[in-house]
């Protein structure tokens, strides 16, 4: 990673930078965010994590909401340089759930009293998709989930019917605020301004908005990532998903920059990049990402002690995981199953957390800006 901090001297304390952000939200500027994210030294790393935690506590409690997330289908019809379900990647069965599939899938997680549920798919514009989803919003309103939708780029009025239908929340990464660099990750067509137009779109619609990014990109500089929080705050949105990029063998941004970040960076990077957001943006719901966990065991549950609080398992038939591999790596564990749970909801508890379950888990943010 490309560091422009790393050859001068700060005459920040990070007591000091802490205790600023942790008075009031968004008080940080964009040098503040990059000396926080340039951290090396591991005491100040932990005072860093333990403060955007203390946010997290005051704001949210210690409490971890769970959303049990669908693939719903990995037919895409993007061609991003990074990611392993792109359109030209030959090498993969594609699939898509049927509504009866969807459907069943959402009344587990009613039963399992997760209360919330994220449809995630490749991304596809076209009447006869906008019109699947439509129906199969309108079946499991019944089930009363707060339902968030991860489809991508789409028009306003189609957001509108969706969100007519029953969907109440809508993430879209950025996946980088620089307009360069995200030119450089996706092929001419791919365009930063129309994503930028979708989450204004998203907002008039009446979701609650959640975008987010990659960090440890190629080209990528801290100063980038500091720039990615001052914009989610310029976009005043609810809900944060974001992880470290993990490069994919059938991807060719991975042989098209050579990159020497091993494993552990990416994690702290990750880590880094929710503990800053934290601090700058006090009360919105942060994800912990699955790329996390990829790059660590425990690495979910480390993002909610640097100030995550949100986990979405994954509840997708483990039959169709192998082909949703967005990144190298990506966990195809049956998270679903009672083992699983309970040695998550173990793990959460001896950190000292709750896991809540019958609550939708609605953006407090969003909340507030609402009312
Ligand atoms: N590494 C990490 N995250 C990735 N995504 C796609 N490819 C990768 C990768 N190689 C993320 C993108 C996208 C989300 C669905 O998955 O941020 O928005």
């Amino acid at each position: 990673m490309v560091s422009q901090f790393s050859t001068f001297k700060f005459q920040l304390s990070v007591e000091d930078v802490l205790a600023k952000a942790q008075a009031k939200e968004r008080s940080l500027d964009r040098g503040e965010i990059s000396f926080l994210l340039s951290l090396s030294d591991s005491d100040d790393i932990a005072k860093f994590f333990a403060a955007a935690y203390e946010v997290k506590v005051k704001h949210i409690g210690r409490r971890v909401a769970l959303r049990g997330i669908i693939e719903a289908g990995n037919i895409c019809s993007k061609d991003c340089l990074y990611c392993g379900i792109r359109r030209s990647n030959g090498a993969l069965g594609r699939y898509s759930l049927s509504e009866d599939d969807i459907y069943r899938l959402a009344e587990e997680c009613a039963k399992e009293n997760y209360a919330s549920l994220v449809i995630q798919s490749g991304e596809l514009e076209s009447d006869a998709h906008t019109l699947f989803i439509e129906r199969v919003l309108k079946r499991i309103e019944p089930l009363n989930l707060g339902v968030t939708l991860s489809l991508g780029e789409q028009s306003e009025e189609v957001y509108k019917r969706w969100r007519d239908a029953g969907a109440a929340r809508y993430l879209l990464r950025i996946e980088t605020s620089n307009k360069e660099l995200y030119a450089k990750l996706h092929p001419t067509g791919h365009s930063w301004e129309r994503r930028v137009e979708c989450l204004r779109a998203l907002r008039r619609t009446g979701y609650q908005v959640g975008t987010g990014v990659m960090s440890c990109l190629p080209c990528q500089s801290i100063d980038d990532l500091a720039q990615d929080i001052i914009f989610f705050g310029e976009m005043d949105v609810d809900m944060i998903g974001m992880g470290p990029y993990i490069p994919h063998p059938e991807a060719p941004l991975s042989s098209l920059y050579s990159q020497d970040v091993s494993n552990e960076e990416r994690l702290l990077m990750g880590l880094k990049m929710i503990a800053a957001t934290r601090l700058y943006l006090h009360d919105i719901n942060i994800a912990a990402a699955t790329a996390l966990q990829a790059l660590a065991d425990d690495g979910r549950e480390q993002g909610i002690m640097a100030g995550a609080n949100v986990i979405m398992p994954n509840i997708t038939d483990t039959q169709y995981r192998r082909n949703y591999q967005l990144y190298a790596g990506k966990p195809c564990l049956d998270e679903n199953e009672e083992d699983y749970r309970s040695a998550l909801e173990k793990r959460l508890t001896d950190l000292g957390e709750t896991i809540v379950y019958g609550e939708r888990g609605d953006s407090l943010h969003y909340a507030r800006r609402v009312r």
